[in-house]
């Protein structure tokens, strides 16, 4: 996987589904390369934690140079997103205003 470079798969439906909803706690399970998750930090400024999970390191490394910017707010997270509940109980994190895993 490379930093993006191509605009990632259904993005205008992710960020649709989001339109209408403020986002303070953001899981996103698959985060790659970080092209979604990007898109989703400049459309929604209000978001505090952005937790960004991958089961690859290196897709998470790439992620990390992609989320530069939003780094104050992105908290990386080594982990099969089958780990939810145990991922959030460790941020001490008691819901998310939205998830996804594309
Ligand atoms: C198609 S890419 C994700 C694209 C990403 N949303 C983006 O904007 O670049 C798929 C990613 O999901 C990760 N992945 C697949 N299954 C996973 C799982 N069960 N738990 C965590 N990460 C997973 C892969 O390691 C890979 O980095």
């Amino acid at each position: 996987m490379k930093a993006v470079q191509h605009k990632p798969v259904m993005l205008d439906e992710v960020l649709s589904a989001f339109s209408d909803v403020e986002l303070k706690v953001f899981f996103d399970g698959t985060v790659g390369a970080g092209g979604h998750a990007k898109a989703i930090l400049e459309a929604h400024p209000e978001i505090e934690l952005y937790i960004a999970c991958d089961k690859d390191p290196a897709a998470l490394a790439i992620a990390s140079e992609t989320l530069e910017p939003f780094k104050k707010k992105v908290k990386f997270v080594h982990s099969d997103h089958v780990n939810v509940q145990e991922v959030l109980r460790d941020l001490s994190v008691n819901e998310v205003d939205g998830f996804f895993l594309i």
